[in-house]
């Protein structure tokens, strides 16, 4: 949202959500701009939450189904398993806007595997059922099919876009902007033979 703001956005326009409610308050502590947000702006939910506990949160209530036309999910998707990527997918797509072009965008860890991809410690603790938690590692072409299947269905139909390299000139605009060395951070987080950070948009047709 800063970023979006620092960029030209009205603050109005914009809305954040996260597991965490603690997130807001302890940014504004960090950014020290809690005057530039409108109140009610993030909300704490969980997008794996129980059916009538989703369809009663905060997202569906007081943001409501279908209010937004770019959602950013960057580095969100990753965190989980292909049957929790569906369930996360199929709920973005009730909060996306019910009119053509509209965004969902981001970009995360993939593969050029495709699968299931055990945790490891510290986050590798047990299901339920005794088995190793897993996070879905997509390439390309599995991430397009994810969609598209929550699409099926959420109803929506959807072009997916899913590339693994960034434009060329990703790394110096960011640097220049930021100030920061996007490439170098890329180089430490992405590391291994497959792994790729795989940049997508998927757009409401
Ligand atoms: C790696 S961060 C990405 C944050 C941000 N998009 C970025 O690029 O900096 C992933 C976030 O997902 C949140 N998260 C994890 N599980 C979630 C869930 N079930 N529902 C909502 N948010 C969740 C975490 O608390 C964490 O803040």
């Amino acid at each position: 949202m800063r970023k979006c703001i620092y960029d030209g956005a009205l603050p109005i326009n914009l809305y954040a959500s996260d597991l965490f409610s603690e997130y807001e308050e302890l940014s504004y502590e960090l950014w020290r701009d809690k005057a530039t947000f409108p109140q009610g702006h993030f909300m704490a939910d969980d997008i794996l939450a129980p059916n009538e506990a989703f369809t009663r949160g905060t997202l569906m209530t007081q943001l409501g189904p279908g209010q937004c036309d770019i959602i950013s999910i960057t580095m969100f998707l990753h965190l989980f398993d292909y049957a929790n990527q569906l369930k996360a997918a199929t709920r973005i797509l009730r909060l996306l806007a019910h009119k053509p072009g509209s965004l969902v965008l981001g970009s995360q860890a993939g593969s050029t595997t495709p699968g299931e991809v055990p945790l490891k410690p510290p986050f590798a603790e047990l299901h339920e059922e005794g088995k190793r938690r897993t996070v879905y590692r997509h390439n390309p072409e599995s991430f397009e099919g994810l969609w598209k299947e929550a699409g099926r269905a959420a109803g929506v139909p959807l072009k997916v876009s899913a590339v693994f390299h960034a434009p060329d000139d990703f790394g110096k605009v960011k640097a220049a902007d930021e100030g920061f060395d996007v490439a170098a951070k890329e180089r430490k987080y992405f590391t291994g033979a497959e792994t790729r950070r795989l940049y997508f948009s998927v757009m409401r047709s």
